[in-house]
């Protein structure tokens, strides 16, 4: 379990190599099996290999212009209608895939979309989605460019842990 919480990374340089439909599936299996407030699961998933729509995703935001070299972008969606928990219970969920994708010998990296100005709406409109479904954010998945160096144990900042009490 550490393995893959240690390499992973911000991806954001991709190799022009398509993802198999077995690697797919198993990212959407990590999305699947987690947990939920009140057990709602207010979340789906758009999942997207067209290039076009790639290229319109990856101008929603300045922090997005990578997207276009993924060979495919999941999309977040919340239903806040749902569930109050649905940011909680979608981070979990982009969590999962960004994890289970570094699992699979990928690499992503979280596209922040909601609160980011008139994100929210390109997606929708891009992808079709109802008005009031939320996004929450684009995880673009692809075979790395590059080996990221891990997360090492000496970079842990101690000073974070609390024990007991937090003073
Ligand atoms: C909530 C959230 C929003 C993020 N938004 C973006 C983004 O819009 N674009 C981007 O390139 N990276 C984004 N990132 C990736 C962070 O920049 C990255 O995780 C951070 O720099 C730490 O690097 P690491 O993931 O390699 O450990 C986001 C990460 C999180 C958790």
């Amino acid at each position: 379990m550490i393995d893959p919480i240690k390499k992973r990374r911000a991806v954001r340089e991709f190799l022009d190599q398509t993802i198999t439909e077995q690697k797919i599936q198993e990212i959407i299996k990590a999305a699947s099996f987690v947990p939920s407030a009140n057990a709602l699961y207010p979340w789906e998933l758009v999942i997207v290999k067209d290039g076009a729509t790639k290229e319109q995703l990856s101008k929603v935001t300045p922090w997005a212009t990578f997207a276009k070299d993924a060979d495919l972008i999941i999309a977040v969606i919340g239903d806040e209608e749902e569930s109050p928990e649905w940011i909680e219970d979608c981070s979990i969920v982009a969590e999962h895939i960004w994890l289970e994708a570094v699992n699979q010998g990928l690499g992503s990296c979280w596209i922040q979309v909601r609160k980011q100005g008139e994100a929210e709406n390109d997606v929708r409109n891009i992808l079709n989605i109802p008005k009031e479904k939320r996004v929450l954010c684009l995880l673009p998945i692809g075979v790395p460019a590059e080996n990221l160096a891990e997360h090492e144990e000496s970079a842990i900042d101690k000073s974070k842990i609390k024990y007991e009490k937090y003073k």
